[in-house]
């Protein structure tokens, strides 16, 4: 399996802190945003990664990251999406690089405590389609949101005014070779953007999504407060570690 981490956009929602650099370049406590998601891929056992960036600073990613040394990589793909076409048309750019093979989308803003290598070790035993994986939280409005029946996920609102469950759909994807022709199909929200979770809806439409929980604290920085929090949970999760 593959991995993709999306570290694109214009990060507007944190201007000006974003006005002269890449949201995923920012601090979060002692490393810059990217690390995070590259981390989780690499724990889970996903070592052939694509970083999707774009803008002004696309270059800097290059710099900082080099071939992946700090990670224990030996290699980095990289790409660059021209505008702000939303998630799904980052991911359309991986098409190359997955050449086929099955892959893990990571937002590179999506920072967890624990471990993703469950969900994608369930996702290598299961014949096909897609898994997400969701978490409980208290403010469902903020994310896409998911509505479980029994034990099937029945269909997923981007950001619902009046969310029908807690659970957010977070920003790890596991996708089969189809997720290129559904993306193709998309066609843009009323924000002008390529949506995540149409995708997922139509994964849901087939009957071929699955959903795992993600265990641990979990949190996207993309606006002051998120980012904040993501400082504090890293920080503390440290403290914690260095004093055991
Ligand atoms: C995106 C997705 C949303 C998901 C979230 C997770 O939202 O559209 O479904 O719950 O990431 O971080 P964004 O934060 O890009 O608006």
């Amino acid at each position: 399996m593959k991995g993709v981490v999306l570290a694109g956009g214009t990060g507007s929602r944190l201007f000006p802190l974003t006005k002269i650099t890449n949201k995923h370049l920012l601090p979060i406590y002692d490393k810059p945003m990217i690390y995070y998601p590259i981390q989780t891929l690499v724990d889970a056992g996903i070592k052939d990664i694509l970083i999707v960036t774009g803008g002004r600073n696309a270059g800097d990613f290059l710099r900082l990251l080099a071939n992946g040394k700090e990670f224990g990589l030996t290699h980095l793909d990289f790409t660059y999406q021209e505008g702000e076409g939303g998630i799904a048309e980052a991911l359309s750019l991986a098409e190359h690089f997955a050449d086929g093979e099955r892959i893990c989308v990571v937002l590179g803003d999506n920072i967890i405590e624990g471990s993703i290598r469950e969900a994608v070790e369930a996702f290598r035993t299961q014949p096909s389609g897609a898994r997400i994986l969701l978490k409980e939280v208290e403010d469902a409005e903020r994310f896409g949101v998911a509505e479980i029946v029994g034990d099937k996920i029945i269909g997923i609102e981007e950001k619902p005014k009046k969310p029908k469950s807690n659970l957010a759909v977070t920003g790890f994807y596991l996708y089969d070779e189809h997720v290129f022709e559904k993306v193709k199909g998309l066609k843009r929200s009323e924000r002008g953007e390529l949506e995540i979770t149409d995708v997922n809806n139509s994964y849901i439409a087939d009957g071929s999504m699955a959903f795992s929980y993600l265990d641990g604290w979990w949190t996207d920085a993309g606006t002051f407060e998120s980012l904040l929090r993501a400082n504090n949970l890293v920080a503390e999760t440290a403290e914690k570690r260095n004093s055991d």
